[in-house]
């Protein structure tokens, strides 16, 4: 890096926009630790549509005229298109995204470019900037939410009547149903989509016209701008239309959180991949292999998107420490803003359309899944359950006549259903052999009809309230 930097800094710099009172130009070690133009490039369709609406707003406010708006106007759409193209040439000199911008206009269209400025200032600009880019990014992530849900729901469908086994300390709990622990990660995503939507409707207020920090003595229109925009309102106060950036620790909160669930699931994919759970395979399409080893099919992305929190837990500890502390209104810190938001927010997308991928992608084994809930003494609850439900007992005693059947088969080195009855009735003598239509994992299963619960009853209800909401 220290490397890139010239000895003097090049004439044509942002100096040229804010250097009336300098007599001289910045190092060139100043103008490298100042630029953002790498980083904030990204803004400038947000950064020309806020300007387009302010110079319409001036205009109609008489603050300028329509002819120099008009020229703005026109000038700012060649600006687009240039930088759609490809060809625009971005300068570091010009600091950023904004002085780009309004230096290419100068350039275009001459001395009205000038006027734009009037009655904004950086500080509001960026803030503007920032917000119209964040609320697209909701959107984006929203969508891809919804999709990586879809292609949960589509699997929980297939997959409602499939048992297998449910864990808690990933020791084998209880048989559940396959569809079941898909739509709960379907729970999982609304609620995620449910903050990134809360952040999305805090951060969509207008601090264009709040000027450098104390609004501005031009007759502007903020409500006008903030419309044209569509922001609910301008916000409501300069000093913090300029100094906020809790919209931004928002969002990234959410994205924590958000690559905090998708991890969850993807380390699940991982184990189910592995030969020692072999639950389920994902296709080429999302495996990759090893360089040494001809026979391993590794599942990259998933580790990869197991991997992601650290990185957006990274952007979010990173900015939180940028903001904490900073006195109102603008401090320079505030620059340094973007660079963790945007790496968040794109390793998120790439998180999210893997996993829609990888969720859509999965094939199950379901003799495999069947064999594994069907172990462990999975059925003990369901033992206790009968013991309760059939003899009266209390669940507490039923827990414990539970547990020394267990023993027993252990001991023999079998499953409860295929313990003889004697043993069972040499602990508890009142227990018939109706208890062996409650030993099975589907039997087990299918018992747990309480409304949330896992039975294949229930999950065509769940898959169908989802198919519904999200029209699919
Ligand atoms: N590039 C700056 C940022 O991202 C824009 C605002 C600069 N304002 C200023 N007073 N220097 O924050």
């Amino acid at each position: 890096m220290a490397d890139d930097i010239p000895e003097t800094a090049p004439t044509k710099s942002s100096s040229a926009m804010w250097g009336g009172r300098f007599s001289a130009g910045p190092s060139a070690v100043m103008e490298a630790i100042n630029a953002s133009i790498d980083v904030d490039q990204r803004m400038a369709d947000q950064d020309i549509d806020g300007s387009l609406a302010h110079s319409r707003m001036l205009a109609a406010t008489g603050v300028i005229s329509s002819e120099d708006a008009a020229a703005i106007q026109r000038g700012l759409e060649q600006v687009r298109s240039e930088i759609h193209a490809g060809d625009f040439p971005w300068s570091k000199a010009l600091e950023d995204v904004h002085m780009n911008v309004e230096a290419r206009l100068k350039a275009i269209i001459g001395e009205p470019a000038g006027r734009l400025h009037t009655a904004r200032s950086r500080n509001d600009q960026v803030a503007t900037d920032f917000r119209l880019w964040l609320r697209d990014a909701c959107d984006r992530i929203d969508a891809m939410l919804a999709a990586y849900q879809t292609a949960l729901v589509q699997q929980a469908e297939t997959h409602a009547d499939q048992v297998m086994p449910g864990f808690t300390h990933l020791q084998t709990a209880q048989p559940v149903s396959l569809g079941h622990h898909l739509l709960s990660y379907v729970e999982v995503a609304q609620r995620d989509r449910g903050r990134f939507a809360d952040a999305r409707k805090r951060l969509n207020e207008s601090p264009l016209g709040c000027a450098a920090l104390a609004g501005t003595a031009f007759p502007i229109d903020r409500e006008m701008t903030a419309k044209a925009l569509g922001f609910d309102r301008p916000m409501a106060n300069s000093l913090d239309g300029v100094a906020a950036r809790d919209f931004a620790l928002e969002v990234l909160s959410a994205a924590a959180i958000c690559a905090v669930n998708l991890s969850r699931f993807a380390e699940e994919i991982v184990l189910w991949c592995t030969r020692r759970f072999g639950f389920a395979t994902l296709s080429d399409a999302w495996s990759t292999g090893s360089s040494i080893m001809p026979q391993k099919r590794n599942p990259d992305a998933a580790e990869l998107v197991r991997a992601k929190p650290g990185r957006i837990i990274g952007s979010l500890t990173g900015l939180l420490t940028v903001v904490k502390g900073l006195p109102l209104a603008y401090s320079k810190d505030l620059q340094e803003d973007k660079a963790p938001v945007f790496q968040a927010i794109d390793d998120l997308e790439l998180a999210l359309l893997s996993m829609a991928g990888m969720a859509a992608d999965l094939t199950f084994f379901p003799a495999a899944l069947e064999e594994a809930a069907g172990e462990a003494y999975s059925d003990a609850t369901d033992l206790a359950d009968y013991v309760v439900r059939e003899l009266g007992k209390p669940f507490r005693d039923a827990h414990h006549i539970s547990g020394s059947i267990v023993k027993l088969a252990e001991a023999k080195g079998v499953p409860l259903s295929l313990l003889p009855l004697a043993d069972m009735q040499s602990v508890e003598p009142a227990i018939d052999d109706s208890v062996f239509s409650v030993l099975s994992a589907r039997a087990s299963m299918s018992s747990r009809t309480s409304f949330g619960g896992t039975s294949p009853v229930r999950v065509r209800e769940q898959v169908a309230v989802w198919k519904d909401r999200l029209g699919c």
